[in-house]
């Protein structure tokens, strides 16, 4: 290994290769020292999936397959390294889809093996959760972290690395989901948040009072009311604004997180706050997650959009914090589609 000044070998020198493939998403990265990014390429298949209206596991894994290669090798290049100097190759493990997973797995584990390097499993969540520090890595512990994807809806006390405690979750739709779903309902297309974003842009935030739901209920989350409550409205309002509509139901998720969080760090004392997930893109959940911070005096671990959304970049940092922490992962270890995140 390239350097040995960090526990076990891995210090700042220490270069990974990180390989994302867990959903719609043919991502590879290279970072030294777990948050240097030298090169981080992502190839989108949103075109392949979008006239089905969602993500169609076999497509997935055989786009996967074509692009892996490729991605990993450009990633290579833009980075200026050759696989010689590469000290572990991480990839993420699960949670996905379980035949994309395996194409990411697969490749990682190949090239650790013919670069005689370890191999790291990455919990995609966690990974998540890393990619704050790639862009600010001051850590400030205790820290929350509002974790918003398509398929997850978590708040989390980051003790330590490693040191997860889950403070609330959703208890039917993720964040990500209803967003997609509601974009679909709306035919604003997929994938729903962004879209849902751009045209809310256009609409009042005030025009619907849509429910906000567990508001005054702890740090557990739930969606799928307000999904059915924008189905209703707009059956029962044919006419209404479709803007009005996205703009109210936006603020309604947001009015939601930016809620809980808050409640989150200051039940648990945290001095920080932190957004990761692909609904961290959102532009009013941005803005509100910074207020909110400045308001309580916390510091805000706001990750860039392309840094949000699922990346390598995040799978390399947490792979590198990962076998810092517990070394390498042995071969045997199979892709888990409902891999959880370790708490406590
Ligand atoms: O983290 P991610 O890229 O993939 C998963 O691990 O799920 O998150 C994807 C989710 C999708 O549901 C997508 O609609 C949502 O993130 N998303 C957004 C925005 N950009 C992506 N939701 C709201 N506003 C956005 N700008
Ligand atoms: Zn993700």
């Amino acid at each position: 290994m390239a350097d040995a000044t960090g526990d076990g070998g891995v210090g700042p020198a220490t270069l990974v290769l990180g390989i994302e493939t867990s959903c719609d998403e043919t991502a590879a990265a290279c970072v030294r020292g777990g948050t240097d990014v030298l090169s981080s390429v992502v190839s989108s298949q949103v075109e392949l999936h979008a006239r089905y209206g969602g993500v169609v596991p076999e497509i997935a894994s055989r786009a996967h397959n074509e692009l892996i290669i490729p991605v990993t090798a450009r990633a290579m290049v833009e980075a200026g390294v050759e696989g010689d100097r590469v000290d572990a190759v991480a990839a993420t493990t699960g949670p996905g889809l379980v035949g994309a997973l395996l194409v990411g797995v697969s490749a990682a584990k190949a090239l650790a093996l013919a670069w005689d390097v370890p191999f790291v499993s990455v919990n995609h969540l966690e990974a998540h959760l890393y990619a704050a520090f790639l862009e600010d890595p001051e850590l400030q512990l205790p820290m929350v972290v509002l974790l918003v994807s398509g398929g997850h809806t978590l708040l989390v006390l980051m003790e330590g690395h490693g040191r997860y405690r889950l403070l609330g979750q959703t208890l039917d739709d993720a964040a990500g989901e209803a967003f997609d779903k509601v974009a679909r309902f709306l035919g604003l297309g997929y994938p729903g948040g962004p879209a849902i974003d751009r045209v809310a842009m256009e609409g009042d935030p005030e025009a619907i009072a849509f429910p906000r739901a567990l508001m005054d209920g702890g740090l557990d989350f739930s969606f799928s009311g307000l999904k059915t409550a924008v189905v209703n409205h707009v059956r029962a309002h044919p006419d209404v604004s479709t803007a009005d509509v996205a703009a109210s139901f936006q603020a309604a998720v947001v009015d939601v997180l930016v809620a809980k969080a808050r409640a989150a760090a200051q039940e648990v004392g945290a001095g920080a706050l932190a957004l990761g997930g692909g609904v961290a893109a959102n532009s009013l959940l941005r803005e509100q997650f910074l207020t909110a911070c400045t308001e309580d005096g916390l510091h805000a671990f706001l990750p860039s959009r392309s840094m949000c959304t699922d990346n390598a970049a995040m799978i390399a940092a947490a792979g590198w914090y990962r076998l810092q922490r517990e070394g390498p992962t042995p071969l045997d270890c199979g892709a888990d589609p409902n891999l959880r995140l370790a708490t406590f």
